[in-house]
């Protein structure tokens, strides 16, 4: 029987491929570009998955804009289920009456993004949304929704542009999906 530890590249089959992500981030870009003219918002990239969407959301944006990053990381974990929560980063951030920009890779049971807005909230930011690459399409304790979604997909595991199996694969051009 096959274990999670030995998972490699061929228990994946592609989802999404880079030119049709590219193209959606553009289109993203170009709502943002609406939403928040004249303003000079602040993206938060939660490191590590958030790291390729972030970069191509911000080279598409025609909007002024800046970048920061907070790290989380989820101890006890067997490589697709999260654990314990810890935040690094937050301490160093200024967001008094900035429009905040939240930006993850997937939005799967929420847990983190609902923890990082409690946070975030507290820095008195001027407005907080939060974007998301990939919203998993299934039930959640939480009423939380991303404000922005690239993909909606279905409750399966993914890797590739960000996303990691045990920190594998997160430069894959291309989003990858666990076969059945
Ligand atoms: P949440 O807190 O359950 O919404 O999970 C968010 C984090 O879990 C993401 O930022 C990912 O690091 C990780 N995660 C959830 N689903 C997947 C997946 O399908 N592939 C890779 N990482 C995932
Ligand atoms: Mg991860």
């Amino acid at each position: 029987m096959q274990t999670n530890s030995d998972l490699s590249i061929k228990d994946f089959e592609p989802l999404f491929y880079e030119k049709d992500i590219k193209a959606r981030i553009h289109e993203t870009a170009a709502r943002l570009d609406t939403d928040y003219a004249k303003k000079n918002p602040t993206l938060i990239a939660i490191m590590k998955g958030a790291i390729h969407i972030t970069s191509d959301l911000s080279r598409a944006l025609t909007i002024p804009h800046e970048i920061e990053f907070i790290q989380t990381s989820s101890y006890g974990q067997n490589g697709m289920e999260s654990g314990q929560l810890t935040l690094f980063g937050l301490d160093r951030l200024n967001l008094q009456d900035k429009d905040v920009l939240l930006v993850d890779d997937i939005f799967d049971t929420g847990k983190t993004i609902v923890a990082i807005k409690e946070e975030l909230l507290k820095l008195n930011p001027a407005s907080l949304k939060t974007l998301v690459l990939l919203t998993k399409n299934k039930k959640r304790d939480t009423q939380e929704v991303p404000d922005y979604s690239v993909y909606t997909i279905s409750d399966r595991f993914v890797i590739g542009y960000g996303l990691d199996y045990k920190e594998q694969f997160r430069g894959l051009p291309d989003i990858c999906v666990k076969k059945d």
